[in-house]
């Protein structure tokens, strides 16, 4: 197990990420917002190999099907030994394995996360997992979306990143929170900056206005136009759980 830099004595928010593979990380989740917040100790991640739990000589970690077929399954004993290891250390933390069968991630569910002590993440290879550790252990299976990657870690990163910008202090202004994508159940409106005119294209007149209102009602209109031709699922949702 490692850990990477952790603490300044406040609390913070723990990623406990169990795989296969963990030189994979921290990866990008070093760089930028997220990685300064990381080295100040607003986050901590720990990895737990799990190959440390395999069986025998050579630590397998999968078998074959039971009923036959293609691939490997992740044996059930040789996760549950890596779960209960990882928290004795890393503590009660939601249990979460990284699966395209998953429940898929979304801003609520991210918002939820972010809000509560951090998450512990199985990152599967191979076929899939013993079904019986899902049961036995509690596990919740999250999607970030309807593709298939070739191992979970990718997806573990995904999850981390989205959680750990909405930690109080990761994020400059609050501000540029509440007007992003999803924050309100729409996608996010248009922006522009300089210079006001290029290549043809003109800044709307309206951003140039100074008439904060009417700024704020051509926004809300543009972020209802492009939900409702790109989205229409988050269209036909809101208004619905929130
Ligand atoms: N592992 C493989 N594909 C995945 C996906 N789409 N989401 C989460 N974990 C995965």
């Amino acid at each position: 197990m490692a850990h990477i830099p952790t603490s300044t004595g406040s609390p913070s928010w723990r990623a406990s990420v169990l795989t296969l593979f963990p030189e994979m990380f921290p990866g990008p989740l070093s760089v930028s917002l997220v990685g300064t917040a990381l080295e100040a100790g607003l986050w901590s991640l720990a990895l737990h190999q799990i190959r440390d739990f395999g069986i025998g000589r050579h630590r397998a970690v999968d078998d074959t099907p039971a009923g036959g077929g293609a691939g490997m399954v992740m044996r059930a004993d040789v996760l549950a030994a890596t779960i209960d290891r990882a928290r004795e250390t890393d503590g009660d933390l939601p249990l979460l394995y990284m699966s395209p069968r998953g429940t898929p991630l979304t801003q609520d569910r991210v918002r939820e996360l972010s809000h509560g002590p951090g998450a512990m993440i199985l990152a599967g290879r191979f076929e899939g997992v013993d079904e019986r550790l899902i049961e036995a252990r509690g596990v919740t299976e999250v999607s970030i979306g309807d593709y298939v990657l070739s191992g979970g870690e990718i997806a573990a990163m995904v999850l981390i990143d989205a959680c750990v910008r909405l930690i109080p202090g990761v994020l400059g202004a609050e501000e540029s929170l509440t007007h992003e994508s999803f924050e309100n159940g729409l996608l996010e409106y248009p922006q522009y900056t300089k210079p006001r005119d290029w290549e043809g294209l003109s800044t709307p007149e309206v951003l140039m206005s100074g008439d904060h209102k009417k700024i704020a009602e051509w926004r809300r209109a543009e972020a209802e136009r492009l939900t409702r031709a790109r989205r229409p699922d988050l269209w036909s949702a809101r208004g619905k759980n929130r």
